[in-house]
């Protein structure tokens, strides 16, 4: 089992405010930073301490610290860009690398049109975010693009996961862990996941 599933009544709460048709922009791309933070706190469990040294005002203790340095974390655009503030609120000072890729309306095959990564990609460790995990196409994509440039650890953010994808997932990339809010009932005819919560690019954006 690759995926991890938040479950958390606020998340739920959360998610019912997303959802609603009636919901705002406003409302909307504040809910997804804060459900974006919350996941991220979740799939960074296992980060790495480093151990350090520090002075309280009383005495010294060691403790330890993250190198965010070990991370990129990769939106793919549109919709993914609208968890970033949740990531960084959590990494402030994680590298971000950009992909872009837009669903083809009749195939439903994820076309790319922008590729940028940070240096060292091959020695971070890659946190894909993007809100909505669908056929699994676009997400698939970006793992290949990720590990044809060397990257060898990866994990999938998203809030809401369709059971398709994450099988797709699963079956195609077994290492690949998934952090999501939610896995829904099923896609509908048009790949858009029910009961879901409809377009997030357009929604985060209010592009319709
Ligand atoms: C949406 C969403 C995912 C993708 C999910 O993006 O943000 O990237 O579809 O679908 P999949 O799992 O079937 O690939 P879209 O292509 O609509 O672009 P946008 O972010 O610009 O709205
Ligand atoms: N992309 C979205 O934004 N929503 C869906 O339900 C499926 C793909």
């Amino acid at each position: 089992m690759n995926e991890n599933v938040l479950n958390h009544p606020m998340i739920t709460h959360k998610l019912a405010i997303l959802r609603d048709v009636n919901t705002c922009t406003k409302e909307f791309r504040e809910l997804i930073t804060e459900i974006a933070t919350l996941i991220c706190y979740e799939a960074t469990r296992d980060a790495k301490l480093e151990e350090v040294t520090i002075d309280t005002p009383l005495e010294s203790m060691k403790t330890g610290k993250v190198n965010e340095d070990n991370y990129v974390v990769v939106p793919i655009l549109r919709a993914g860009m609208g968890m970033l503030d949740g990531i960084i609120n959590v990494m402030p000072n994680a590298k971000v690398g950009h992909i872009g890729l837009a669903r083809n309306e009749t195939t439903h095959e994820p076309e790319e049109y922008y590729y940028k990564m940070p240096e060292n990609l091959s020695s971070r460790e890659a946190l894909i975010i993007d809100p909505m995990l669908a056929t699994g196409g676009s997400i698939a994509a970006t793992i290949d693009r990720l590990k044809s440039d060397g990257v060898k650890c990866i994990k999938i953010l998203c809030i809401v996961a369709s059971p398709e994808g994450i099988k797709h997932i699963e079956d195609n990339y077994p290492e690949v862990q998934i952090f999501c809010a939610t896995v829904d009932r099923q896609l509908n005819d048009n790949a858009y996941i029910l009961p879901g919560l409809g377009d997030a690019g357009d929604r985060i954006y209010g592009t319709k």
